[in-house]
């Protein structure tokens, strides 16, 4: 009785204070991911199924702005581990963060609603990956939502990370336009924040 008591304690104190779905969700994302063969292509698109649930709604009674992010990040856990990048990351003693990310929303996703987050790596730079996520409706294939990351490595240059998955040295493919514009602004909205707090161009943060 007494047992039951503390751990239900520690069960209500475990959920009150951390988001302890999030991580049972990227726990599991990874599990399957890793249970799943390696795809060997880097640049193949990646398929991660949703849908609407009630506790995903706003006032609008559609999916919430906060709740795509948070689904994205379960599609890219899922595909990182799936094309090998995570055990690359790993095995090379690099990590990754994510540096800067904008979303698109098109049309709103209803309750009970089924969605596909499609991700795709589409190239990268001396510094980091650039990850495009659709959402898209089996319905009618309608692109619900569009999500653009950038995926900071540390310790390593991306370049690096391919060819040690790749075996050999393979080049980023071209940058979409769009990526173009977004990195300028990232880039724009960067120089602006430095020079407002008088910090070196030199330092690494962003
Ligand atoms: C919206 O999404 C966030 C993140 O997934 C979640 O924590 C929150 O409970 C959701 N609901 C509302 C009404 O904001
Ligand atoms: C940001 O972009 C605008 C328009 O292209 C340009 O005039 C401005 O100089 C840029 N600012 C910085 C800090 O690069
Ligand atoms: C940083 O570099 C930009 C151009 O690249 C320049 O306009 C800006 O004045 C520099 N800022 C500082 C604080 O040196």
């Amino acid at each position: 009785m007494c047992i039951l008591v503390v751990v239900l304690g520690l069960a209500a104190a475990f959920f009150a204070l951390l988001d302890v779905w999030y991580f049972l969700r990227a726990f599991l994302a990874v599990l399957r991911a890793r249970l799943q063969p390696v795809v060997k292509d880097l640049l193949k698109e990646h398929t991660f199924s949703g849908l609407v649930l009630p506790h995903d709604l706003d006032f609008l009674l559609h999916m919430n702005n906060s709740r795509y992010l948070r689904e994205a990040d379960f599609a890219r856990l899922s595909f990182f581990t799936r094309s090998g990048l995570f055990g690359a990351l790993h095995s090379l003693g690099a990590g990754m963060v994510m540096a800067a990310c904008t979303v698109r929303y098109r049309r709103s996703l209803r309750l009970l609603e089924t969605f596909e987050i499609r991700t795709r790596l589409l190239c990268w730079d001396d510094k980091a990956f650039y990850v495009e996520q659709r959402f898209v409706s089996p319905r009618d294939g309608f692109v619900c939502a569009v999500l653009l990351s950038r995926q900071h490595i540390m310790g390593i240059s991306p370049d690096k990370v391919v060819q040690s998955m790749c075996k050999r040295k393979v080049e980023s493919p071209e940058f979409p336009d769009e990526l173009m514009h977004w990195i300028n602004y990232n880039d724009n909205s960067s120089q602006k924040l430095r020079a407002e707090s008088g910090i070196s161009n030199s330092t690494k943060d962003q």
